[in-house]
């Protein structure tokens, strides 16, 4: 396994829409025990292989609030086959958005469809943070971020913030 750079805002690539997986092989397991790593390591609960530059439909999640069992979830193609009209909220955050946090609205609860790390085809139903967590997941897949639900002076200043962090960032 190994930790990868996770891209952030402003990157074109985390804007591209990702390319369904054909099928789960050793290429794709190896890929997700690296976003899975990067994950745990940045202490994310969600992360989407285009966060590290891959534009596939791939996505790792753990929500489990105990450190010492954890409980990671695969999730490859997922397609959202029933949404809630109840709406939940939560403060989401992102590890493409570091730093940022705003209140965003989206279905309670949803079904999905999608392939297991074994490449078996699964159906969940999702309720509360779980629903939220994938449903900010998917939007990855599709190039969006939570920030594309603010306003539009909101999400100038949380990029223009953003770009300002990076300009000073330096490696030495
Ligand atoms: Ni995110």
């Amino acid at each position: 396994m190994a930790i990868k750079t996770i891209l952030t805002e402003p990157n074109k690539l985390l804007r591209q829409i990702s390319k369904s997986v054909e099928k789960v092989g050793k290429e794709e397991q190896r890929l997700m025990d690296d976003m899975l790593e990067t994950m745990y390591s940045a202490n994310g609960i969600g992360l989407a292989a285009i966060q590290i530059g891959i534009p596939k439909r791939i996505i790792v999640m753990d929500i489990s609030k105990d450190e010492n069992k954890k409980e990671p979830r695969y999730f490859v193609n997922p397609v959202i086959k029933n949404k809630d009209k109840l709406k939940s909220t939560y403060e989401e955050g992102c590890l493409s958005v570091p730093n940022q946090f705003a209140e965003i609205d989206r279905p309670k609860n949803c079904e999905v469809e999608y392939l297991d790390y074994s490449g078996e085809k699964k159906l969940l139903k999702a309720e509360g943070l779980l629903a939220t967590c994938i449903q900010h997941e998917m939007d990855h897949l599709e190039g969006i971020l939570f920030i594309d639900y603010l306003s539009k002076l909101k999400k100038s200043m949380i990029i223009k913030k953003l770009s300002k962090n990076k300009s000073n960032r330096i490696v030495v």
